[in-house]
């Protein structure tokens, strides 16, 4: 049965619960993801992310068929990897996606980041490659020019919604200037020492949904951890909101991005976890301001394009900033 999860509604009509099941999470995640999607979706759990990059739609499409819950009960968002980004490419790598979760359609397709680099072919070895200075080029694929075809998937009938990640406003107001479908959603991370309140409060007036990922500030991979890993689990504000509701720190976690309106995709394979991740309870405005104001003065971002692709990659601007 669903668990008893606030949903949002979209601009493009569809409803997805708040809480949802991120899947992404080193080498062992295709196998991994397999059994923990099923325990996820004999928990409730009708909200899965996936993308190309992360090799797990087919494991998760295998879990979500053979679960019996019906397809139109759960919501699946997959993304479009920067190799694919010329308009001849997008149809092929949606096919691709389509094929490997085993569904007739997609519920959202998105940009994964906002840059495009040059295509190599599908082998997932391929995605990613690096030239003698660790970097990954842009090339100059207008966004407009892939979202015309990413439109053309849902004209079609492959595609139900489609939306953008790691997009900042401008990029936002950009592409809604020249879309014919606006986005539906703007995936980015979100946890308390990264509470990205502008862009909270600019999605809400612009009636763009929002998923925060990586909502734990990903405790558990020690790339991250080395990158900058924020602690915000064991933030004061954060274990005393634990000890008023009863909850651990990260219940408390996910349900403060339930509170301030956009969903949440934490990513467990350990059962408990994945059991104790979908309870949802109610906070207080005043808790969840106390939480906010972690990372207001001084955020700290995890998943940093900079480090993860090179230099040419700085889309949010901060290394520039810093220089
Ligand atoms: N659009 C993007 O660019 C982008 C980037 C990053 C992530 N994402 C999506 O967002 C999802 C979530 O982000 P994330 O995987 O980076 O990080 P996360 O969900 O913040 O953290 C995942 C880590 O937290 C651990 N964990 C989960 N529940 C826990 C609990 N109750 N107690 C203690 N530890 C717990 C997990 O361990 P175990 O698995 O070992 O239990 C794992 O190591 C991803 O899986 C992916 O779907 C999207």
């Amino acid at each position: 049965m669903a668990a008893n999860v606030p949903t949002v509604k979209l601009n493009s009509g569809y409803d997805l619960p708040q809480i949802g099941y991120g899947t992404f999470g080193g080498a062992d995640a295709p196998h991994l993801v397999h059994d923990a999607a099923k325990v996820a979706l004999k928990e409730g759990y009708r909200h899965f992310d996936t993308a190309y990059l992360y090799k797990t739609e087919r494991s998760l499409g295998d879990a979500i068929r053979g679960s019996g819950v019906p397809r139109e009960e759960v919501f699946v968002t997959t993304k479009l990897w920067q190799t694919f980004k010329r308009p001849e490419h997008v149809r092929p790598a949606c096919e691709r996606s389509l094929q490997d979760l085993g569904f007739e359609y997609i519920d959202m397709y998105m940009f994964h980041w906002p840059m495009a680099w040059e295509f190599h072919g599908y082998d997932h070895e391929q995605i990613q490659v690096k030239d003698e200075n660790n970097d990954i080029k842009c090339i100059d694929v207008p966004i407009i020019d892939t979202w015309r075809e990413m439109e053309k998937l849902v004209k079609d009938g492959l595609v139900r919604s489609i939306g953008v990640s790691n997009f900042t406003i401008p990029m936002l107001e950009d592409l809604i200037s020249k879309a014919e479908i606006p986005p539906a959603m703007n995936q980015i991370e979100i946890h308390p020492s990264l509470p990205q309140e502008e862009m909270v409060n600019w999605a809400k007036d612009h009636n763009i949904a929002l998923t925060a990922y990586s909502p734990l500030g990903n405790p558990g991979f020690s790339w991250f951890a080395s990158t900058g890993h924020s602690k915000t689990l064991e933030e004061p504000a954060v274990l005393k909101a634990a000890e008023k509701y009863g909850k651990t720190p990260v219940q408390v976690l996910i349900n403060w991005g339930v509170a301030r309106g956009y969903c949440v995709i934490p990513k467990s394979v350990t059962p408990e976890r994945i059991k104790a991740n979908i309870e949802y309870f109610k906070m207080d405005p005043e808790d969840v301001e106390e939480i906010t104001k972690i990372g207001r003065e001084h955020p700290v971002r995890t998943c940093d394009p900079v480090l993860m692709f090179g230099p040419s990659n700085d889309v949010f601007g901060e290394h520039k900033k810093k220089d």
